[in-house]
């Protein structure tokens, strides 16, 4: 096995050579900026979040700014990164830091760990990050890393196991350079030891690698026993009028908590209406269908398309500013669930050939 104080050194080393250099996160140690990175990084890949880490960094260039904009603002510029979940405790961290800490982020990683939307892992990137402390991360990344060096068996997320992983990700921390480290274990996982092929001719510690020496990179770590998603299904409405379609605010929890979404109903009878209030008189006419997997549900969504002149004067009714009648080419002002989104720009694609062939 791997001399355990030979670890750290090694990807040190590795890490200056072969490692990312010049992300946009890696010019600063303001903990604000780093906080935002690692954020928008959680599930996310480098390439996809490099744009929206610009965009919120420019429109709110420090955590006051963060914190005085409305929610709704800081969601509909996070929308398309998906797990939205972050984008609100983004928000709601932005404000504890303000109220509790008077706009400077505290340095120890136990209480950036109490803050909400920073578990134990993110919490140690930042601190390290933004402040040098001598934290170990512990991602899906690095649990893959370490289990395949080490041979550790067992499902990760199983709480055994991700305590010996924990106990031995500390063990190996250095005493200096601890941001290159950080960054080492990030990129090894990411662009060597990844899923599936992982590229092990060219992993400084290949030849001790226990997965690679037994030939069993691919059994490690153990897949959890796959679980078959529950499917669900949902019917929408897409009101339209060529131009602009309807769109409902959703609840502020739950799924797509906050979103602007379309209406939904459970049947056909139930959504025809809920158009009807609209002023709907023609039969809805089917879209094809979308599927949007959920972490514990699939979902099956059956758009109904409804044409009415003149959108803007439709009338409500109740829970006015639940609604919002939005411009097909322009919804970046409302955060809208990805297959909603997708759902809009097939829409304009498909009202501008009909414009296109009317003329
Ligand atoms: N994934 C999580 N944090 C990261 C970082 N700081 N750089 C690159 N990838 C990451």
């Amino acid at each position: 096995m791997l001399p355990l104080p030979t670890f750290a050194p090694r990807l040190i080393a590795w890490q200056r050579v072969h490692g990312r250099h010049g992300l946009p996160w890696q010019r600063t140690r303001d903990p604000y900026s780093v906080w935002l990175s690692e954020i928008m990084l959680q599930q996310t890949q480098v390439a996809t979040v490099i744009p929206y880490y610009e965009r919120f960094l420019a429109r709110f260039p420090d955590v006051a700014a963060l914190a005085a904009a409305p929610l709704d603002e800081v969601m509909a510029l996070w929308s398309g990164l998906g797990y939205y979940s972050r984008a609100r405790n983004l928000h709601r961290c932005a404000c504890e830091v303000i109220d509790k800490y008077d706009g400077s982020f505290p340095n120890s990683a136990a209480e950036l760990a109490e803050l909400p939307g920073i578990g134990r892992s993110t919490a140690a990137a930042i601190a390290a990050f933004s402040f040098g402390a001598h934290e170990t991360i512990l991602d899906g990344n690095v649990k893959r890393v370490l289990t395949r060096i080490f041979g550790i068996e067992g499902v990760p997320s199983e709480k055994r196991v991700e305590n010996t992983l924990w106990g031995l990700a500390e063990s190996l921390l250095p005493t200096s350079e601890i941001d290159t480290y950080t960054q080492g274990l990030m990129d090894l996982g990411a662009t060597l030891c990844v899923r599936g092929r992982p590229h092990c001719t060219r992993c400084p510690f290949a030849e001790e690698c226990v997965a690679h020496l037994s030939g069993r990179e691919r059994e490690l770590p153990t897949a959890k026993p796959k679980k078959v998603l529950p499917k669900r299904q949902t019917l929408m409405l897409v009101l339209c009028d060529g131009e602009s379609v309807l769109l409902e605010r959703r609840p502020p929890t739950g799924i797509w908590g906050g979103l602007w979404s379309l209406p939904e109903a459970i049947d056909e009878a139930v959504l025809a209406s809920c158009a009807a209030r609209f002023g709907v008189t023609e039969p809805l006419q089917p879209l094809a269908s979308l599927t949007h997997t959920f972490t514990h549900f699939q979902l099956t969504i059956e758009p109904r398309l409804a044409t009415i002149d003149g959108g803007k004067n439709i009338r409500y009714g109740v829970a006015e500013n639940s609604y919002a009648w939005v411009p097909l080419h322009d919804t970046s002002a409302y955060g809208l669930p990805a297959p909603v989104r997708r759902l809009t720009e097939a829409l304009q694609e498909k009202f501008k050939n009909v414009l296109e062939n009317a003329e």
